[in-house]
């Protein structure tokens, strides 16, 4: 399946399942697309299907069909006349959820992470193999602008030969957590250890390193720290519940993981010490470095100084115009204005839906949810045994060494115009 282009399709079909906070998202940016129908909205709740559905109302879209009000219902809606099935709800069930879907002859777009273990890992990989379906993780981070800017950079061997990495979430949700009326989250950090959530700083730096695609994650070892902040939180908002959690995990997961071919990459997980968010996004070469976070976003080069400071704002900018991705200069502007996530998140889609549409190749396949996702379970197993380390699998089963890298992808946007909604209520053309 890397590689793997089906065929083209005139429209993109759309069944959406989980229209919370993420989906209903989705929604309204798959509402701009021209050529994509979302025929079909699932959720528990009614409400929040009518909510996806005001919102294709209002940028002039057909009505969906509407399923909710079972923890089955979904199962209705792959068995639909659909192309993709697009999937934004908790994480225990977007293995179940992408299964079926390509079971039921359907792509599958699946939220991060897409699998909690390695059997689910597996099950991804297998069932696209077998039914000759994609299946997507839905890694928006690959689509930032400094990542893109990067991947690009690397592309063009400006940082000499990659050694190390580094990523991470870092992402003070503790409060957060605990107003939230479904805590499924706070349960998964409550029942579970390791990196609950490795791919947005993963994903980037996976593609920098050409994992699946001529490299391959070895090997990992992983701790935690103690648990703390997420009390003192639990405290500062008078919420004795939280405050009472003996099992809550820890602050800080640490995960290291060996390439095979050499280089190695930090992975951080921690959403609950009073902290600036952060991905990280350090990419170390023979020839310079990159760093997103903290801000602002930093590179060195072995040619400027010898790499002993960081470039300056001017200097940034002439790097910006020099190596700034072609999806950056087609579709930038368009992806900042419609939002989400800054712009990345309509890159994303805009890559997924533009490559389905015209029967390319996706950016990410299964191999790359696999092998991201396999970071969680991986972790909990090598903390479990004082950091231990754990074996990766080779989800591609030895392709690994053949897979050709990710290219530099660009888009024609005549190709897959957007729809914007004037004032007056008429639609126009967007790119
Ligand atoms: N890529 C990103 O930047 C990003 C950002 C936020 C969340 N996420 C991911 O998106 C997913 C959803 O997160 P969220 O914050 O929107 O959570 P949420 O709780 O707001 O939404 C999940 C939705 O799924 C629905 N749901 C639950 N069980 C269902 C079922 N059996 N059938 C149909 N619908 C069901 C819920 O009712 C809810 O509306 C998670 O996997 C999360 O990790 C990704």
């Amino acid at each position: 399946m890397c590689g793997f282009a089906a065929a083209p399709l005139g429209k993109v079909r759309i069944g959406l399942i989980g229209v919370g906070a993420r989906g209903s998202g989705a929604v309204s940016r798959l509402a701009k697309f021209q050529d994509v129908e979302v025929v079909a909205l699932c959720d528990l709740f009614e409400e929040r299907t009518k909510g996806g559905q005001a919102t294709l109302m209002r940028n002039g879209r057909k009505p969906a069909q509407l399923f909710f009000g079972s923890e089955n219902a979904w199962k209705k809606l792959v068995e639909l006349d659909l192309d993709l099935i697009y999937i934004c709800t908790p994480w225990q069930l977007h293995t179940p959820m992408a299964v079926l879907a390509m079971a039921n002859g359907k792509h599958a777009a699946v939220e991060v992470p897409a699998a909690t273990t390695l059997e689910e890992c597996w099950q991804l990989v297998e069932t696209s193999e077998k039914t000759g379906r994609h299946c997507m993780m839905l890694e928006n981070c690959c689509y930032d602008f400094f990542e893109l800017l990067t991947l690009n950079m690397v592309r063009q061997g400006v940082f000499g030969q990659l050694t190390h990495a580094e990523g991470a979430y870092i992402h003070d949700l503790a409060a957060g957590l605990q107003d939230r009326s479904e805590p499924w989250r706070l349960q998964h950090n409550i029942d579970r250890n390791g990196n609950l959530y490795p791919t947005h700083g993963l994903g980037p730096i996976a593609q920098c390193l050409d994992i699946n695609r001529g490299n391959r994650f070895d090997y990992l070892t992983s701790i935690s720290s103690q648990e703390a902040a997420f009390t003192a939180q639990a405290r500062r908002d008078n919420k004795p519940t939280l405050a009472t959690l003996p099992k809550y995990r820890g602050d800080m997961n640490t995960s290291v993981i060996k390439c095979a071919n050499g280089q190695t990459v930090m992975v951080q997980h921690d959403i609950s010490t009073p902290r600036p968010y952060s991905r990280i996004h350090l990419l170390q070469g023979s020839d310079g470095c990159a760093m997103k976070w903290p801000e602002p976003e930093r590179i060195a080069l072995a040619s400027v100084d010898g790499g002993h400071r960081w470039l300056t704002e001017a200097e940034m900018l002439d790097i910006q115009k020099k190596y700034a991705h072609p999806l950056d200069k087609t579709i930038g502007e368009i992806a900042k204005k419609v939002g989400g996530h800054g712009g990345m998140d309509v890159i994303m889609d805009y890559r997924l839906i533009y490559c389905l549409k015209l029967g390319l190749p996706l950016d990410q396949d299964v191999y790359d949810a696999a092998a991201w996702s396999a970071v969680t379970p991986l972790s909990a197993a090598s903390l479990k045994h004082k950091g231990d380390s754990r074996d990766f699998p080779d989800f591609t089963r030895n392709r690994w060494k053949s897979n050709a890298p990710l290219a530099i992808v660009d888009v024609e946007p005549a190709k897959l115009p957007l729809i914007e909604i004037k004032k007056d209520g008429s639609k126009q053309l967007a790119v």
